[in-house]
């Protein structure tokens, strides 16, 4: 039996509620994915999604739910947060319910707060779903644990870049510590990290970073920070990828793949 039989049952236009559901599509594998995001993707009246979120996923919408792509794709015009925004409550307002389908989790550096505060001060009802984000999973599809007993006691997730484009102030403090560090956004910060690495007498640590995790196009670069740089040369991925610093990354166990081939969902 269906764990959802009336999942593609469309509310009474009359009855329906403007609303907002924040929803996080994982990492690119699309199994990687909650029951609950599917189920949300389901009863969607229209999905805004992003470059991130695998197209496949879409395929769960009902016939008929109107799908707009509000990403970023390779030489694109990004669309503005603000005109998010306004798209969401002008496609609630008319629309019903707008599912807003996200890369990872929605609240790692996601937006997707912003997005339900707006849409809440807007007068829309709002609702969150997590997934599974690249600051645990895209390691984990590596191998590599960010916690590991009697290697790491915690993990620091941490963007690049400040809001105005700057190197993070925070990598220099986790350069300091023990903890393992996960990086996102930040390959083309790479020559800075191995210099505050460097800096703060660690050019033998270890370092991975994890390219298009969860994917047929996975790769993954491993190395200390003396080497990764030419290491990383070598490779011409343009994918989204993390940067995993720490001894960690020194105990990579192979798994199986367990992904499958998705040009459909199950
Ligand atoms: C704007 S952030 C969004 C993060 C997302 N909300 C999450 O929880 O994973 C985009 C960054 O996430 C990381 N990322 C997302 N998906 C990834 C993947 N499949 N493999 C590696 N890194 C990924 C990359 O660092 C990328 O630049």
């Amino acid at each position: 039996m269906s764990l959802y039989p009336n999942l593609h049952k469309s509310a009474d236009p009359a009855l329906r509620t403007p609303r907002l559901t924040v929803v996080g599509a994982g990492i690119g594998d699309p199994e990687l994915i909650t029951l609950r995001a599917v189920r949300a993707i389901g009863e969607a009246d229209v999905i805004l999604y992003d470059a991130l979120a695998n197209d496949v996923l879409l395929d769960y919408a009902r016939p008929g739910a109107i799908k707009l792509y509000v990403g970023k794709r390779r030489k694109e015009k990004a669309f503005e947060q603000e005109e998010i925004h306004e798209l969401i409550v002008n496609q609630a307002l008319t629309h019903g319910h707008v599912v807003r389908l996200k890369g990872g989790d929605p609240f790692v550096f996601g937006r997707g707060w912003e997005e339900m505060q707006y849409a809440q001060a807007h007068g829309l009802e709002v609702a969150y779903v997590p997934g599974v984000s690249s600051a645990v999973a895209a390691a984990g599809s590596a191998g590599i644990a960010v916690t590991l007993r009697g290697v790491s006691r915690s993990f620091w997730t941490m963007t690049a870049t400040t809001e105005s484009g700057d190197l993070n102030p925070e990598l220099a403090v986790a350069a300091q510590t023990d903890t393992t560090v996960v990086i996102l956004m930040g390959l083309h910060k790479l020559s800075f990290i191995v210099e505050i690495w460097t800096a703060a007498g660690h050019p033998d640590r270890a370092i991975a970073i994890i390219q298009d995790a969860s994917t047929p196009q996975q790769q993954q670069i491993i190395g200390t920070i003396q080497t990764i740089e030419h290491l990383a040369a070598k490779h011409k991925n343009a994918g989204p990828a993390v940067i995993v610093i720490g001894d960690t990354v020194k105990h990579v166990i192979k798994a199986l793949p367990t992904q499958l081939n998705h040009s459909k969902l199950l």
